[in-house]
């Protein structure tokens, strides 16, 4: 029995289309990106209820599907509402990678549906959501077991890497070819091992700063793969949806790289030449100025503008609230507080908006890197709330350094820096920041939230 019939389907798809146009726009800034997320939300449930009410549902396949529909939303709806805000990038990856594998096996099923007799173009889309699907599958898998830690971020280089990549390569454009010409459902199966290869060796040399880059190429990858399965299978909301998908993580894999001062290809064949960044954890041991929470909200009163540089472990710590309230007692008191957000601090896009707009951060007071920079030397105080990276000097003068090229805020132009660390372990990146060595500057060891919290206390005796 099908509910939905005629021009119906097409209706919904078109206004499923429409909220996830609506969606992205929202997304786009972090005012509106609650409402955008609903949209999309709205769009997908419109467009699964659309696809399943369109075909003869009480057919032979219903339970089959009631049992993944309730699997799906059993596993998803729990994990996404419980998971970190830190470990979001690892979900996307598994969300993302479902997603590409879910269009790769859907491509097989065609070629077993139509057993050869499809147009070569209708073939050779299957083909490209067979290969493309897989590898953004497999790659998704390994970038999870990178970031969940399972198999550690390191670049992981397989022997010969680049014979291997190229042989692997060769062999997938050859069977891709073959799936297109003689549309066989085996040779579409080999298609989707070479696939999963692909995805393997692609990710495997990718290290540190660039997982979550590849996060966003790979969700770039299996954007295509639902476009070409809807040109397979002659589907408007498949492909507006893939290509959206595409397009955007295209644009957000760019800028991501930008914000690094990486290219993406430098990214990708970097994994070729040997691997990319290599991410080391090792405490430096060299001497370094202390100071305690009094030393801080004495230096903070008495300055006239202060900037507040949040990163990875702002997140860590949760400290976002008592980093507002600081940022708010500071203001009260006149000094000219606010917070120089960098746009790859913390782990993924957005990653400190978020957090601070969680704390009622007012948008005003969130100032961008170049902004920042521009009133740097007229800056009295720098606080470095669990960042590292992006005030690393190194991005500047060292040309062997892994974020080398990378745009930072220029902490070390402040006439006083104070890093909110718990050691004397590096950032991300897994070098040594010669900003901590400086004559300028002090660290205040411990929890950023409870340091924060000390200082907020110190704030009300002075
Ligand atoms: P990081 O350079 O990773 O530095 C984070 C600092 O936080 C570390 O020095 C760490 O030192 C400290 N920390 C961790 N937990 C803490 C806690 N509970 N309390 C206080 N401090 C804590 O972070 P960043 O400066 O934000 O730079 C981001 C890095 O991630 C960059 O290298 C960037 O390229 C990379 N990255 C970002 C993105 C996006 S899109 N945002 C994507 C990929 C990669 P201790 O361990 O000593 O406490």
């Amino acid at each position: 029995m099908k509910l939905l019939t005629g021009a119906t389907p097409d209706f919904l798809y078109l206004i499923a289309a429409i909220c996830f146009i609506l969606a992205l726009k929202g997304l786009s800034s972090p005012r509106t990106a609650r409402h955008g997320n609903l949209l999309g939300a709205i769009g997908a449930a419109i467009a699964v209820l659309t696809a399943f009410l369109s075909i003869d549902f009480l057919g032979p396949n219903l339970i089959v599907t009631l049992i993944a529909v309730i699997l799906g939303t059993v596993i998803a709806v729990p994990w996404a509402r419980i998971v970190k805000m830190t470990d979001l990038p690892q979900l996307v990856a598994i969300f993302n990678g479902v997603g590409g594998g879910a269009a790769a096996v859907v491509g097989i099923m065609e070629l077993t549906e139509w057993g050869g007799a499809a147009t070569t173009f209708s073939q050779s889309a299957t083909a490209f959501a067979i290969l493309i699907g897989a590898t953004s599958f497999a790659g998704s898998m390994i970038t999870f077991a990178k970031l969940q830690g399972l198999i550690g971020s390191r670049p992981i280089v397989v022997p010969q890497a680049a014979i291997v990549m190229i042989a692997v390569m060769v062999a997938g454009i050859a069977l891709a070819v073959a799936t297109a010409i003689t549309g066989n459902v085996w040779v579409g199966v080999a298609l989707l091992a070479v696939g999963f290869a692909f995805g393997v060796l692609l990710v495997l040399p990718v290290g540190g700063a660039d997982v979550p880059i590849v996060i966003s190429l790979l969700n770039a990858f299996t954007g295509l793969t639902v476009a070409a399965a809807g040109f397979a299978m002659v589907n408007t909301l498949l492909l507006v949806s893939g290509t959206l998908v595409g397009a955007s993580g295209t644009i957000l894999t760019i800028a991501m790289a930008t914000a690094m001062g990486r290219s993406v290809s430098g990214i990708l064949f970097g994994a070729l030449k040997g691997g990319s960044t290599a991410g080391s954890t090792q405490e430096s041991d060299r001497p370094v100025r202390r100071a305690q929470p009094d030393d801080v909200a004495i230096a903070l009163a008495y300055a006239q503008r202060v900037v507040v540089v949040p990163g990875y472990g702002l997140a860590v710590a949760q400290a976002q609230h008592t980093c507002a309230e600081l940022v708010s007692e500071l203001r009260e008191r006149g000094v000219d507080a606010l917070y120089g957000i960098h746009p790859v601090a913390g782990r993924m896009p957005g990653h400190m908006n978020v957090l601070l707009a969680e704390a009622n951060v007012a948008y005003e007071l969130l100032v961008e890197a170049d902004d920042v920079n521009a009133a740097m030397p007229a800056t009295d105080v720098v606080l470095v709330v669990g960042a590292n990276d992006v005030v690393n000097p190194a991005a500047r003068t060292d040309p062997s350094a892994p974020i080398y090229g990378m745009p930072i805020i220029n902490a070390d132009e402040a006439g006083q820096v104070f890093f909110l660390k718990r050691s004397m372990r590096p950032g991300f990146a897994g070098i040594e920041n010669e900003l901590l060595f400086s004559e300028r500057t002090q660290l205040l060891f411990g929890d950023a939230k409870e340091s924060l919290g000390a200082i907020v206390a110190a704030l009300k005796e002075v």
